[in-house]
């Protein structure tokens, strides 16, 4: 079978910055560490008042075809994936097509649109969708263009305040890919849960503690079923993790969790469980607290461990790299933790070629999926094309009050306009309804 898979990235910040252990933590009143040690995060990204998901995902899609060389004949199938859309009918995707028209010759007219919403796990879904209608043999020798785009924005005072973001990736999915081709072998962990709902309103109600566990939950749920399809997974198999990344954090408590299951000879293990959470309790513990407790014990023993320490620097740290400085993409957010692993390798001099990562997204409400890449040999150009560094340095970093004003221009309830921070320079930018994507 022909490999299929992505062919190039590129990624797209918001052009503010909110620092937290300064700023944020300053004005909450909060120890720095908590966002820097517990959560992981030293800052996020923010949408300029010209910004929102579709400049922000028209301006990667945008870079990524000039890159490529490409003309809208070349794309067959445009696929947003998005938690903060603002139309319940039209998709995004056609707000994106009509922004590139502006710029090409050609127009989008043959490309099959659509809108892919399953919360932060959209993004990895639309990419599915494209490896599969081009398999199908459907794609008459186009490529897809899947662009995962959020404003992932919080009510002011809300806990997920801390962990907000913007920010978009835009991905090239062909035949032959140059950067990894996907495998059909896939892990799913689904349920019906709450922990996290946007229903008709723009801020999410989340009950982000609940919202942790149900992560966790799904994930090994979804590791299993990936077990059982591509055979036992082992802590050597795979050169980096990348998970879906709300903050760094949440990745570090994911990560013990694979680990604990990956190491299969650890000697403790029988003793305390074969599932982590799972109900009912094995026999050898007279109560719920007992086993907690001893869990607790195994999961604290097993993280100081040196195995451990080695495998989590060299598996899943680089891929939290980008997400520390930019907060949660929602959909992008797995796509940002996998370029952010490549650009490690390539800044340490790692050939890759051949290594395989394995993929973990989240999307709340809930469902986990775990899938394996083979990164192929044209990983190092794609990677070293990205600009994230540049556009990172580049952003304007916010005061408090820069910060609340931004946070009411985005806030649909509300009628603010204010002076942008930044001046937009070779990009798509929003001028009000009706005039959607303009480029300056
Ligand atoms: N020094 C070091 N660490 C500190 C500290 C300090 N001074 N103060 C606190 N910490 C640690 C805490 O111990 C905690 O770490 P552990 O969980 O490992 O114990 C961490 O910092 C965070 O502290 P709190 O739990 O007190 O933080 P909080 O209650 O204010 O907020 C949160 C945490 C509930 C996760 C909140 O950020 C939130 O609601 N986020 C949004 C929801 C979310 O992202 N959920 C993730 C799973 S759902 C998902 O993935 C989908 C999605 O994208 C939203």
């Amino acid at each position: 079978m022909t490999a299929v898979g992505i062919d190039a990235v590129e990624i797209w910040t918001g052009n503010l910055k909110l620092d937290l252990p300064g700023t944020f933590a300053a004005e909450k009143g909060e120890d720095p560490e908590k966002y820097t040690k517990g959560l992981g995060l030293n800052a996020s990204s923010f949408p300029d008042s010209y910004e929102d998901i579709v400049t922000m995902g028209a301006n990667a899609a945008h870079r990524l075809m000039e890159r490529k060389g490409l003309e809208p004949d070349d794309i067959g199938r445009i696929d947003v994936a998005t938690e903060s859309a603002f139309d319940n009918s039209k998709p995004v995707s056609t707000y994106v097509a009509g922004c590139l028209e502006q710029v090409y010759d050609g127009d989008f007219h043959h490309a099959n649109k659509g809108e892919r919403k399953f919360a932060c796990i959209a993004g990895t879904q639309s990419l599915d969708d494209a490896c599969n209608w081009i398999r199908a043999g459907r794609n008459r020798g186009r490529s897809a263009l899947v662009i995962a785009t959020d404003t992932a924005l919080y009510a002011r005072g809300d806990a997920g305040e801390a962990t907000q973001g913007a920010g978009a990736v835009a991905m090239l999915i062909s035949e032959d890919p140059s950067l990894v081709e996907l495998s059909t072998e896939q892990g799913y962990g689904s349920a019906d849960e709450t922990d996290f709902l946007k229903p008709n309103q723009q801020f999410p109600s989340v009950d982000g503690k609940r919202s942790v566990q149900v992560y966790l939950a799904r994930m090994r749920e979804a590791l299993e079923d990936f077990e059982s399809v591509a055979g036992e997974v082992h802590e050597d198999d795979f050169v980096y993790a990348p998970f879906h990344t709300p903050f760094p954090g949440m990745v570090r408590k994911a990560a013990l969790l694979a680990f604990r299951h990956v190491i299969r000879d650890t000697p403790t293990e029988d003793e305390l469980a074969e599932e982590i959470g799972r109900q009912p309790r094995p026999e050898a513990f007279d109560s719920d607290e007992e086993y907690r407790d001893a869990l607790r014990e195994y999961m604290d023993a097993l993280k100081d461990t040196d195995r451990y320490a080695e495998w989590y620097d060299a598996t899943i740290d680089p891929t939290l790299t980008i997400s520390r400085n930019v907060g949660n993409w929602y959909t992008g957010s797995v796509h940002v933790a996998r370029a952010s692993a490549l650009k490690h390798a390539l800044e340490t001099g790692r050939d890759l070629t051949g290594e395989k990562l394995l993929v973990g997204s989240y999307g709340s409400g809930a469902q986990a999926e775990i899938h394996a890449e083979t990164i192929q040999d044209g990983w190092e150009d794609e990677i070293e094309a990205l600009n994230v560094d540049e556009q990172l340095d580049d952003r304007y970093e916010m005061t408090w009050e820069d910060y609340e004003e931004i946070h009411d221009v985005h806030n649909h309830e509300m009628d603010v306009d204010v002076e942008e921070f930044t001046t937009p320079s070779e990009e798509f930018v929003f001028d009000g309804w009706g005039r959607m994507g303009e480029r300056k």
